[in-house]
């Protein structure tokens, strides 16, 4: 099943065209991958995707709806969850605290909390599940200061899973990470629940053919081409501008 298509999307700054006639399509489960030169667009795609940046035109559909307009908010109520690229993350809490506030948000109980001791087991069950899922179980009462800059994004990535998201977005999410650290990602992106769509952009490319079903190339905001792997390997133009080791 499709979970999320564009249609044509087009977005412009003055006169720079970032996104040019964009049709993208995600089904559910996928594991898709955008790569392409620094500059080619990217992140402006995918921050059209979570309302973030409104396109200039063309639509984009979630689950058959139009969320082309759809306020960020909205759209991570819809399904589409996200990592950010700047820290939010509480420093001075734990680990698990983090979590669980992520949690709270989803399943509501702000103010009931107290009251509903079923209510917070909940809560935290929901957490430590979490936890397990990015690896961070047994660090689960560290401070998040002392984590390494790795297991901080490990952590970035189950308060997005918190939300319950049908699609996962994640904007390069092993930059700056050690081998060792790159590696734990590809593990806990392959280990995600194969129900879990996640679209990703990524540079690095053990990551990218480790983990994609199909990867999309961008350059100067068009598609060069789509597909499995193997079928972008052996693309010429693809080739040419991006895997030819100029990057
Ligand atoms: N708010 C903005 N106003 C004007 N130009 C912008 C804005 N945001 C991005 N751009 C420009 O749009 C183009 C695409 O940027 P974008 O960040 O989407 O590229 P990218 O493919 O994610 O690059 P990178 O690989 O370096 O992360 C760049 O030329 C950038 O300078
Ligand atoms: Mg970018």
């Amino acid at each position: 099943m499709t979970l999320l298509k564009t249609e044509n999307l087009c977005k412009s700054f003055g006169n720079l065209e970032v996104t040019r006639n964009v049709n993208l399509s995600v089904s559910s489960g996928e594991r898709h991958v955008i790569i392409g030169p620094n500059g080619a667009g990217k992140t402006s795609l995918v921050h059209q995707l979570t309302g973030q940046l409104r396109p200039t035109s063309g639509r984009i559909l979630f689950k058959e709806c139009d969320i082309t307009k759809v306020s960020p908010e909205d759209v991570c109520q819809m399904g589409v969850g996200r990592t950010f690229q700047k820290n939010t993350l509480f420093p001075t809490l734990s680990v698990a605290e983090n979590v669980r506030l992520a949690v709270q948000a989803k399943q509501g109980g702000w103010y009931h909390a107290f009251r509903s001791i079923k209510k917070m087991t909940s809560h935290w069950e929901r957490t430590y599940q979490l936890l397990e899922q990015v690896q961070l179980a047994d660090n689960s009462d560290r401070r998040v200061s002392s984590l390494s800059y790795g297991e901080q994004r490990q952590l970035e990535v189950a308060i997005a899973l918190a939300a319950e998201p049908d699609l996962l977005l994640l904007d390069e999410p092993t930059s700056g990470m050690s081998p060792a650290e790159t590696d734990r990602m590809i593990e806990l992106v392959s280990n995600l629940p194969n129900t879990l769509a996640v679209l990703m952009i990524e540079h690095d490319m053990k990551v990218v053919f480790s983990l994609a079903d199909t990867i999309t190339v961008l350059y100067y905001g068009e598609v060069l081409a789509s597909g499995p792997p193997a079928h972008i390997k052996g693309n010429d133009k693809v080739r040419e501008v991006y895997l030819g080791g100029k990057h």
